[in-house]
């Protein structure tokens, strides 16, 4: 990212000028925490989906030792229902925990995040922090659940209610069993999910950042509790990694370990994998993935019921009966190791990554301006997406020079070709320039141009989006070479 061009402003201009991201609703005056991707930002993050989908499962070798790794493991897919049994929810602790505390100001009913009080405005005149106008009433801070609560069935009824979930994980922890028993997969292995969650946050806010429905990417790595620790630092490592792979500069991340005051009581460890965001002050980043030691707090939960720490242990919370005050499912979801010949419950760890968040960071990373010469000579400023070749949502741009001497027939047969293997854009209308720039502004790594030349040898021009830079190469290389350039 250049920090001297890149602000949040500008880049969340460019989402709307070229079709990344719209609010929803927007024609009925939008719908606070809620965002479309339109036809550009669909491709980029069904693209940001697939390689965390290749890099997690499809193309993961089960028998490979990867550097960093105890051992060679499997990783399996799985696609889980955005509402389940609301037992999960009670057993897993979201139904108790999950919550955020707000203020309210009595004076201008505005309701503000009780940790966020600082960063908050009010929305009162001249504009102050929440308190601080003589009129401002603040309640003390109350509980809110996030999760969005719905009613299966016909009845608007308490055994009716539901939740939408406000993460993929506990659908990749309820069917372990089946995974297991279905697969042929063992332990150490991952079940990976992408999916929509929902939270009622109290104020989204920063674009997509902070949404009510976002989507995730997660992963349920179950281990044996001896290596667990060294599994927690493999996946740490390697998501920094993925990241980093797919162009964010090393600059912009940072990961931080949580102190143990700040991990929750089921943690053996957490890291955050944070990104500069520039809608941060100087120096400061935002969580775009955490990474999380979750011991046998999971299965153990969905086994006996809620479990709270005494001392150092997680025991199951009981009712004022001595009860389980949440019952777990009662099913066995321990392990047989027959490596080991030894039964345990396994450790997991958590890589949670958010799909609209690292959106928005490919985003903020690949904005850019510049400026260069037009076909006169002349600097012209232009915006330019750099966004890495892989993620980008239209491979190629084809173009006929003019839409005259054969030209068009060409460049549409190539256009036919290519698109067989990617997302192709074909247009002929305007000057080369504008529609070079139009490309660059999308994101496009590649412009190939047919010209007089072409009916004479059968060549074409390659333009690179970064560097600008234009090669003539042969037209029946051109899906080669671009294959070359998508990967390299
Ligand atoms: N299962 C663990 C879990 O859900 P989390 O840190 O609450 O952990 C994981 O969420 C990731 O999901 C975050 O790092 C972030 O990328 C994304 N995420 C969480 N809340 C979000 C929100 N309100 N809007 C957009 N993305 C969000």
């Amino acid at each position: 990212m250049s920090e001297r061009t890149t602000t949040m402003d500008k880049v969340v201009a460019l989402c709307k000028r070229r079709g990344f991201i719209f609010q929803s609703s927007e024609i009925y005056g939008g719908i606070g925490g809620f965002w479309d991707y339109g036809p550009l930002g669909v491709e980029l993050k069904r693209n940001i989906r697939e390689a965390w989908w290749r890099h997690m499962v499809t193309g993961h070798d089960d028998t490979a030792t990867l550097d960093g790794a105890p051992s060679p493991f499997s990783m399996v897919g799985l696609e889980s229902t955005i509402i389940m049994d609301p037992k999960v929810w009670k057993a897993s602790g979201h139904f108790d925990l999950f919550y955020d505390l707000f203020v309210d100001c009595k004076t201008c009913k505005a309701r503000f995040r009780s940790d966020q009080l600082v960063d908050s405005q009010c929305p009162n005149k001249p504009s102050k922090k929440p308190g601080e106008h003589d009129e401002c009433e603040l309640t003390d801070p109350r509980e809110f659940n996030l999760m969005f609560k719905t009613y299966v069935g016909a009845l608007v009824d308490p055994n009716a209610e539901a939740y939408l979930r406000p993460e993929t994980a506990q659908g990749m922890f309820t069917n372990f069993k089946n995974i297991l028993s279905t697969s042929r997969v063992k332990v150490p292995f991952g079940v990976a999910q992408i999916g929509k969650s929902f939270r009622n946050e109290i104020t989204p806010r920063n674009f997509t950042f902070r949404s009510r429905e976002f989507e995730q990417m997660e992963m349920e790595f179950f281990c044996p509790p001896d290596s667990s620790h060294d599994w927690y630092t493999f996946w740490r490592d390697r998501r920094v990694a993925w990241y980093v792979s797919l162009g964010l500069k090393s600059g912009n991340l940072r990961l931080r370990e949580h102190g143990e005051n700040e991990r929750a009581h089921y943690s053996c460890g957490t890291a955050d994998i944070e990104y500069a965001f520039p809608f941060l002050p100087e120096g400061e980043f935002g969580e775009l993935e955490g990474v999380s030691h979750r011991g046998d707090f999971d299965l153990r939960s969905h086994m006996e019921g809620k479990l709270i720490k005494e001392g150092n242990e997680l025991v199951v919370e009981q009712d004022e009966h001595g009860q389980p005050k949440h019952p777990g499912s009662g099913k066995d979801l321990s392990y047989f190791d027959d490596a080991a010949g030894e039964k345990y419950v396994p450790h997991v760890i958590e890589p949670a990554a958010g799909a609209d968040r690292a959106t928005l960071a490919f985003l903020c990373e690949a904005y850019d301006e510049d400026a260069i010469p037009d076909e006169k000579g002349n600097p012209q400023e232009r915006v330019v997406l750099r966004l890495h070749p892989r993620l980008a949502p239209v491979k190629v741009a084809i173009f006929p020079l003019v839409k005259k001497d054969g030209q068009p027939e060409i460049a549409a047969e190539l256009y036919r070709d290519v698109k067989k293997r990617w997302n192709v854009f074909y247009d002929e209308k305007g000057s080369i320039g504008k529609r070079y720039r139009r490309q660059d502004e999308s994101g496009t790594p590649f412009c190939i141009t047919i010209d007089h030349q072409t009916l004479d040898d059968q060549t074409v021009t390659l333009r690179d989006r970064d560097s600008t830079e234009q090669t003539r190469i042969k037209l029946a290389d051109v899906e080669q070479i671009v294959a070359e350039r998508i990967d390299a």
